[in-house]
């Protein structure tokens, strides 16, 4: 298999032939190379202060361990693979390309580009229903609302969905300062859990709250 288009209909130039992939892409321009947009630790902060994850992680697309060294910090088993080698886990993974899980749970920030955090979230998924863990994903708030997407999300409704506001995935560590017009990306959290049916819950996170917090607190004012 080397294509990987899930939701929706794409025109063909959506279409990423994976195999074809040289070990750093860019899939334009306008993208960082192997679509590495980095998560600000206070998302993955806000993301374990409404969320548990009970057993081990798999963090499939690390990078440099945004989230992993946050997951790891709270006392989390992670298992750590990219594609990329960027120091940091298991290099040379393609995760699309895996076949076994390699733990209970799976929390990323995806690539996004020409379809692939679709792939990764329809992988994800089949590993979770292996497992019985969950999935939790970092995506673009745009993806929510969006005609190729609407019939996938009533078909694989998230348990919670999680807005989180003032989040920049930005490398400005290997490329400088964020340009305006990436500062505007809005993101969420998908968590799915196994045999979920119905209506998706749906919370607000303020990133502010754990931007400088090494703690974990479990409401960030949450209702149950
Ligand atoms: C948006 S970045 C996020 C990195 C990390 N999850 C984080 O939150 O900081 C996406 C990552 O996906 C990796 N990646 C891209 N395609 C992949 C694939 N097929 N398998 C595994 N990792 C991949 C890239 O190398 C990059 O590190």
């Amino acid at each position: 298999m080397s294509t990987a288009i899930i939701i929706g209909a794409r025109r063909p130039s959506f279409v990423v032939n994976h195999a074809a992939l040289p070990e750093a892409f860019r899939i334009s321009p306008r993208r960082i190379p192997n679509e590495y947009y980095p998560t600000p630790p206070e998302a993955t902060r806000a993301l374990l202060s409404v969320e548990q994850f009970e057993g081990s992680i798999w963090e499939p697309a690390c990078g440099e361990g945004a989230i992993a060294s946050v997951l790891i910090a709270a006392g989390h088993k992670v298992v750590s693979t990219d594609l990329v080698d960027y120091g940091f886990g298991i290099a040379g993974v393609d995760f699309l390309k895996e076949t076994r899980p390699r733990a209970r749970h799976i929390v990323t920030n995806p690539p996004y580009g020409s379809g692939l955090a679709d792939a990764f979230i329809t992988k994800s998924l089949g590993f979770a229903a292996e497992t019985g863990g969950s999935v939790a994903m970092l995506l673009n708030l745009a993806s929510l609302a969006h005609r190729t997407r609407t019939s996938w999300w009533r078909a694989h409704p998230p348990a919670r969905l999680y807005a989180i506001d003032d989040v920049v995935c930005w490398p400005t560590h290997r490329y400088g300062p964020a340009p305006s017009h990436f500062t505007k990306h809005r993101y969420f959290w998908a968590v799915w859990i196994p045999n979920h049916q119905g209506p998706s819950a749906f919370w607000w996170l303020s990133s502010a709250e754990f931007r400088q917090r090494q703690s974990f607190p479990k409401n960030n004012n949450k209702r149950r």
